[in-house]
Protein backbone atom coordinates (compact mmCIF):
# COMPACT_ATOMS: atom_id res chain seq x y z
CA UNK A 1 0.00 0.00 0.00
CA UNK A 2 1.39 3.58 -0.22
CA UNK A 3 0.63 6.91 -0.22
CA UNK A 4 -3.35 7.48 -0.22
CA UNK A 5 -6.13 10.23 0.59
CA UNK A 6 -8.72 8.14 3.01
CA UNK A 7 -12.62 9.42 3.09
CA UNK A 8 -13.61 9.31 6.29
CA UNK A 9 -17.12 8.27 5.93
CA UNK A 10 -18.67 10.04 8.73
CA UNK A 11 -22.27 8.98 8.49
CA UNK A 12 -25.37 7.55 10.39
CA UNK A 13 -26.73 4.90 7.27
CA UNK A 14 -25.87 2.52 5.49
CA UNK A 15 -28.31 4.92 2.91
CA UNK A 16 -26.22 7.95 3.25
CA UNK A 17 -23.09 6.30 3.01
CA UNK A 18 -24.22 4.66 -0.15
CA UNK A 19 -25.76 7.85 -1.95
CA UNK A 20 -22.15 9.75 -0.89
CA UNK A 21 -19.94 6.94 -2.79
CA UNK A 22 -22.39 6.15 -6.20
CA UNK A 23 -20.76 9.90 -6.72
CA UNK A 24 -17.30 8.17 -7.05
CA UNK A 25 -18.68 5.82 -9.33
CA UNK A 26 -17.32 7.13 -12.90
CA UNK A 27 -13.54 7.18 -11.29
CA UNK A 28 -11.07 4.73 -12.55
CA UNK A 29 -10.27 3.74 -9.11
CA UNK A 30 -12.72 3.30 -6.09
CA UNK A 31 -11.74 5.73 -3.23
CA UNK A 32 -10.17 4.47 0.23
CA UNK A 33 -12.91 4.78 3.15
CA UNK A 34 -12.82 4.88 6.60
CA UNK A 35 -15.63 3.81 8.43
CA UNK A 36 -15.87 4.56 11.93
CA UNK A 37 -18.22 3.59 15.22
CA UNK A 38 -21.21 5.87 14.03
CA UNK A 39 -21.23 3.66 11.06
CA UNK A 40 -20.98 0.59 12.07
CA UNK A 41 -22.63 0.97 14.97
CA UNK A 42 -25.54 2.06 13.06
CA UNK A 43 -25.52 -0.94 10.33
CA UNK A 44 -22.98 -3.43 11.85
CA UNK A 45 -20.49 -5.64 9.45
CA UNK A 46 -23.37 -5.40 6.39
CA UNK A 47 -22.10 -1.90 6.00
CA UNK A 48 -18.26 -3.17 5.64
CA UNK A 49 -19.32 -6.21 3.42
CA UNK A 50 -21.45 -3.85 0.88
CA UNK A 51 -18.52 -1.28 0.66
CA UNK A 52 -16.17 -4.13 -0.18
CA UNK A 53 -18.27 -5.61 -2.33
CA UNK A 54 -18.17 -2.01 -4.18
CA UNK A 55 -14.55 -2.51 -4.84
CA UNK A 56 -13.28 0.17 -2.02
CA UNK A 57 -10.13 -0.46 0.88
CA UNK A 58 -11.07 0.07 3.98
CA UNK A 59 -10.10 1.26 7.22
CA UNK A 60 -12.09 0.28 9.60
CA UNK A 61 -11.74 2.38 12.65
CA UNK A 62 -12.75 1.02 16.07
CA UNK A 63 -9.79 1.72 18.04
CA UNK A 64 -10.44 -1.26 20.11
CA UNK A 65 -9.14 -1.14 23.97
CA UNK A 66 -9.91 -3.95 25.92
CA UNK A 67 -8.25 -7.42 27.79
CA UNK A 68 -5.88 -9.24 25.22
CA UNK A 69 -8.22 -12.38 24.89
CA UNK A 70 -11.22 -10.15 24.15
CA UNK A 71 -9.70 -7.43 21.43
CA UNK A 72 -7.92 -10.98 20.28
CA UNK A 73 -11.38 -12.46 19.85
CA UNK A 74 -12.93 -9.17 18.21
CA UNK A 75 -10.17 -8.49 15.54
CA UNK A 76 -10.40 -12.14 14.55
CA UNK A 77 -14.28 -11.79 13.66
CA UNK A 78 -12.81 -8.71 12.12
CA UNK A 79 -10.34 -9.53 9.92
CA UNK A 80 -12.64 -12.24 8.38
CA UNK A 81 -14.82 -9.01 7.39
CA UNK A 82 -11.68 -8.55 4.94
CA UNK A 83 -10.70 -5.20 5.91
CA UNK A 84 -7.58 -3.20 4.88
CA UNK A 85 -6.85 -1.32 8.05
CA UNK A 86 -7.77 -1.16 11.80
CA UNK A 87 -6.73 -0.19 15.22
CA UNK A 88 -6.25 -0.39 18.72
CA UNK A 89 -5.74 1.98 21.71
CA UNK A 90 -1.79 1.92 22.28
CA UNK A 91 -3.01 2.64 25.98
CA UNK A 92 -4.93 -0.93 26.19
CA UNK A 93 -0.89 -2.08 26.19
CA UNK A 94 2.18 -4.04 24.52
CA UNK A 95 0.80 -7.27 25.27
CA UNK A 96 -2.80 -5.78 24.59
CA UNK A 97 -1.40 -4.89 20.93
CA UNK A 98 0.27 -7.84 20.45
CA UNK A 99 -2.79 -10.18 20.93
CA UNK A 100 -4.16 -7.69 18.60
CA UNK A 101 -2.21 -8.43 15.99
CA UNK A 102 -2.53 -12.59 16.61
CA UNK A 103 -5.91 -12.26 16.47
CA UNK A 104 -5.97 -10.21 13.09
CA UNK A 105 -3.88 -13.23 11.48
CA UNK A 106 -6.53 -15.37 8.72
CA UNK A 107 -6.25 -19.25 8.02
CA UNK A 108 -4.36 -18.50 4.90
CA UNK A 109 -1.41 -16.40 6.42
CA UNK A 110 -3.03 -12.73 5.61
CA UNK A 111 -3.89 -10.02 7.90
CA UNK A 112 -5.15 -6.24 7.82
CA UNK A 113 -2.66 -3.65 8.40
CA UNK A 114 -2.96 -2.94 12.45
CA UNK A 115 -2.32 0.73 13.56
CA UNK A 116 -3.03 2.15 16.85
CA UNK A 117 -4.22 5.47 18.17
CA UNK A 118 -1.20 7.34 20.58
CA UNK A 119 -3.33 9.95 22.01
CA UNK A 120 -6.63 11.41 20.65
CA UNK A 121 -6.12 14.64 19.82
CA UNK A 122 -8.86 15.52 22.01
CA UNK A 123 -6.44 14.88 24.85
CA UNK A 124 -4.48 18.07 25.77
CA UNK A 125 -2.04 18.27 28.40
CA UNK A 126 -3.97 19.28 31.11
CA UNK A 127 -6.38 16.71 31.02
CA UNK A 128 -3.65 13.87 30.43
CA UNK A 129 -2.37 15.01 33.70
CA UNK A 130 -5.75 15.89 35.45
CA UNK A 131 -8.11 12.58 34.31
CA UNK A 132 -5.05 10.26 33.34
CA UNK A 133 -2.86 11.31 36.04
CA UNK A 134 0.28 10.83 33.18
CA UNK A 135 2.90 13.55 34.43
CA UNK A 136 4.64 13.62 31.17
CA UNK A 137 4.28 16.15 27.86
CA UNK A 138 1.87 14.85 25.73
CA UNK A 139 4.21 14.76 22.88
CA UNK A 140 6.79 12.42 24.68
CA UNK A 141 3.78 10.29 25.79
CA UNK A 142 2.98 10.18 21.82
CA UNK A 143 6.46 8.72 21.04
CA UNK A 144 6.35 6.76 24.01
CA UNK A 145 3.03 4.84 22.61
CA UNK A 146 4.27 4.37 19.06
CA UNK A 147 7.32 2.91 20.26
CA UNK A 148 5.31 0.68 22.31
CA UNK A 149 2.92 -0.15 18.97
CA UNK A 150 6.43 -0.74 16.88
CA UNK A 151 7.57 -3.18 19.69
CA UNK A 152 4.45 -5.06 19.46
CA UNK A 153 5.30 -5.15 15.65
CA UNK A 154 1.99 -2.95 14.39
CA UNK A 155 2.34 -1.72 11.14
CA UNK A 156 1.91 1.78 12.20
CA UNK A 157 -0.04 5.06 13.99
CA UNK A 158 -2.65 7.47 14.08
CA UNK A 159 -1.39 10.49 14.48
CA UNK A 160 -1.72 14.35 13.81
CA UNK A 161 0.82 15.44 10.22
CA UNK A 162 2.44 17.71 12.68
CA UNK A 163 4.02 14.16 14.37
CA UNK A 164 4.49 12.01 11.32
CA UNK A 165 8.24 13.05 10.65
CA UNK A 166 9.12 12.50 14.06
CA UNK A 167 7.34 9.00 14.30
CA UNK A 168 9.04 7.89 11.25
CA UNK A 169 12.40 9.16 12.54
CA UNK A 170 12.35 7.02 16.13
CA UNK A 171 9.61 3.78 14.42
CA UNK A 172 11.77 3.67 10.94
CA UNK A 173 10.70 4.78 7.17
CA UNK A 174 8.23 2.02 7.07
CA UNK A 175 6.05 2.55 10.03
CA UNK A 176 3.03 3.82 8.73
CA UNK A 177 1.32 7.14 10.01
CA UNK A 178 -2.30 7.75 9.42
CA UNK A 179 -2.94 11.29 9.74
CA UNK A 180 -6.38 13.28 10.25
CA UNK A 181 -6.33 16.75 10.87
CA UNK A 182 -5.98 17.84 6.89
CA UNK A 183 -7.77 20.78 5.35
CA UNK A 184 -7.21 22.77 2.29
CA UNK A 185 -5.38 25.99 2.87
CA UNK A 186 -8.85 27.80 1.91
CA UNK A 187 -11.17 25.28 3.77
CA UNK A 188 -12.90 25.70 7.14
CA UNK A 189 -10.95 23.86 10.24
CA UNK A 190 -13.84 23.49 11.77
CA UNK A 191 -13.25 21.27 15.06
CA UNK A 192 -9.90 20.50 14.16
CA UNK A 193 -7.12 22.40 15.78
CA UNK A 194 -4.02 21.53 14.20
CA UNK A 195 -4.18 21.10 10.96
CA UNK A 196 -2.04 20.98 7.58
CA UNK A 197 -2.56 20.89 3.61
CA UNK A 198 -2.77 17.21 1.82
CA UNK A 199 0.37 19.17 0.29
CA UNK A 200 1.69 19.92 3.79
CA UNK A 201 1.13 16.14 5.00
CA UNK A 202 3.01 15.17 1.79
CA UNK A 203 5.70 17.13 2.97
CA UNK A 204 5.35 16.27 6.68
CA UNK A 205 5.72 12.48 5.74
CA UNK A 206 2.46 11.03 6.33
CA UNK A 207 1.50 7.74 4.46
CA UNK A 208 -2.45 8.15 4.49
CA UNK A 209 -4.19 11.32 5.18
CA UNK A 210 -7.64 11.15 6.44
CA UNK A 211 -9.98 13.53 5.56
CA UNK A 212 -13.49 13.71 6.27
CA UNK A 213 -15.47 16.79 6.09
CA UNK A 214 -13.91 18.57 3.61
CA UNK A 215 -14.68 15.93 0.96
CA UNK A 216 -18.04 15.07 2.52
CA UNK A 217 -19.43 18.34 3.35
CA UNK A 218 -18.09 19.71 -0.47
CA UNK A 219 -20.57 20.97 -3.26
CA UNK A 220 -18.98 18.88 -5.33
CA UNK A 221 -17.10 15.54 -3.06
CA UNK A 222 -15.68 14.27 -6.25
CA UNK A 223 -14.00 17.18 -7.07
CA UNK A 224 -12.79 17.74 -3.46
CA UNK A 225 -11.60 14.07 -3.25
CA UNK A 226 -9.89 14.49 -6.60
CA UNK A 227 -8.03 17.51 -5.48
CA UNK A 228 -7.25 15.72 -2.25
CA UNK A 229 -5.54 13.01 -4.09
CA UNK A 230 -3.53 15.93 -6.47
CA UNK A 231 -2.31 17.59 -3.98
CA UNK A 232 -1.39 14.79 -1.41
CA UNK A 233 0.23 12.52 -4.08
CA UNK A 234 1.74 14.94 -6.96
O1 LIG B 1 -14.08 15.82 9.07
P1 LIG B 1 -12.66 15.62 9.44
O2 LIG B 1 -11.70 15.75 8.26
O3 LIG B 1 -12.23 16.44 10.62
O4 LIG B 1 -12.60 14.07 9.86
C1 LIG B 1 -11.45 13.49 10.39
C2 LIG B 1 -11.72 12.06 10.73
O5 LIG B 1 -10.60 11.53 11.44
C3 LIG B 1 -12.93 11.83 11.64
O6 LIG B 1 -13.51 10.57 11.26
C4 LIG B 1 -12.34 11.77 13.01
O7 LIG B 1 -13.09 10.98 13.89
C5 LIG B 1 -11.00 11.11 12.73
N1 LIG B 1 -9.96 11.38 13.73
C6 LIG B 1 -9.51 12.65 14.05
N2 LIG B 1 -8.52 12.82 14.99
C7 LIG B 1 -7.99 11.75 15.60
C8 LIG B 1 -8.42 10.47 15.28
C9 LIG B 1 -9.42 10.31 14.33
O8 LIG B 1 -9.97 13.62 13.49
N3 LIG B 1 -7.02 11.94 16.47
Amino acid sequence: MGKDVIIACDFDSMEKTLAFLDRFESLPRKPFVKIGMELYYAEGPQIVREIKKRGHKIFLDLKLHDIPNTVKKAMAVLSRLDVDICNVHAAGTVRMMESALEGLIRLDGTRPLLIAVTQLTSTDQEALEKDLWIDKPIDEVVMHYAGNAKQAGLDGVVCSPLEASKVHAACGAGFLTVTPGVRFADGDVGDQKRVMTPAEAKKAGSDYIVVGRPITAAEDPVAAYERCVREFTD
